[in-house]
């Protein structure tokens, strides 16, 4: 057997029967890593498989513990452990210098899968607190950071109660994922009923503490949607900075800003909705002109109308 493994972005490089991608590497002068010298330890020359995985030898033991410790992901392959069995394998390297080293090796407690980054189906929560502006105007700094701590804590609670993961908070908002191990069925089911309990529990805050102590009523605006999204770590602030990008977040983004609109506490996108088993009672559907969205959206609203819209009438 005579081939080629495409090393993307550097070059073709010729295998031999029984050579593994490391040894076809570094003979073609890849400066290719491979810290522990090929015992299958250090995982400095792990390559992503881009194509032809099927053409490679299956798994050595070796690779096998090392997956089953740091979680790499199925397309994750050690060079010095695997064999090209035929054509058209695409790989790339993952660790090309030191700054790649220190990154991989070091973050290596975290998953690893985050780290190379992912395009997964996601639901994606955005949450908003309504009427806070009107609360951090009549009341003092202490008593405005304390009661944010306990909204973001209520709401916090209830997303990792259904395996959410926050991603971004911003002023009295955040922003939310649910699906990062589990299927999409079960993701938006999760988003749903994490976006119900703190509807719920939004409600028993303000009837036995809020009202009582503040004469202050909170309600919030949450938007789910559905989609295809690309996360991964890229290394700085919260969270260690987990970001999930794409098209599918913007939608979710601008529903929870069309709760104002359709006076509604919870809207959600058709799409997700179909998605759910046992769909909540929906008040109504509607179509929303969406900024940035060509075609009007469906959306149901699950939610419940705003009772305190006048902030005014509530605050002391
Ligand atoms: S060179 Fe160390 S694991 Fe491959």
């Amino acid at each position: 057997m005579a081939c080629h493994v495409d090393f993307k972005g550097e070059q073709l490089v010729p295998v031999a029967e029984g050579q593994t991608l490391l040894n076809a590497s570094l003979k073609a002068g890849i400066p290719h890593y491979h810290a522990c010298g090929g015992k299958g330890r250090c995982t400095t020359c792990r390559v992503r498989v881009l194509a032809g995985q099927e053409h490679l030898t299956p798994e050595t033991d070796a690779e096998k513990t090392i997956r089953a410790v740091r979680h790499f992901p199925g397309n994750v392959r050690l060079a010095c452990q695997a064999q090209v069995t035929g054509p058209d394998v695409q790989v790339q390297r993952l660790i090309k210098d030191d700054a790649d080293r220190f990154i991989f090796i070091n973050g290596e407690q975290e998953n690893i899968t985050e780290v190379t980054g992912e395009r997964r189906k996601m639901a994606l929560f955005f949450i908003d607190i309504r009427n806070f502006t009107p609360f951090i105007e009549a009341h003092l700094p202490f008593d405005v950071i304390h009661i944010m701590r306990r909204m973001f804590s209520l709401t916090r609670n209830a997303i990792e109660q259904y395996d959410g993961r926050i991603i971004d908070t911003a002023g009295d908002g955040l922003y939310a994922v649910f699906g990062m191990d589990t299927k999409i069925k079960k993701a938006t089911e999760s988003a749903v009923l994490a976006g119900l309990k703190i509807l719920e529990d939004v409600k028993i805050f303000n009837n036995t503490y809020m009202r009582p102590y503040f004469n202050h009523n909170f309600e919030v605006g949450i938007g789910v949607h559905v989609g295809k999204v690309i996360y991964g770590n890229v290394g700085i602030g919260l969270n260690n900075n987990l970001t999930v990008m794409g098209y599918p977040v913007n939608i979710a983004a601008r529903l929870q800003a069309a709760t104002k609109e359709v006076n509604n506490s919870f809207v959600i996108s058709q799409r997700a909705y179909s998605l759910l088993k046992n769909p909540p009672y929906s008040m109504d559907s509607t179509m929303l002109s969406l900024k940035g969205v060509r075609t009007e959206f469906e959306v149901q609203l699950i939610g419940k109308p705003y009772q305190y819209s006048n902030a005014s009438a509530q605050t002391q």
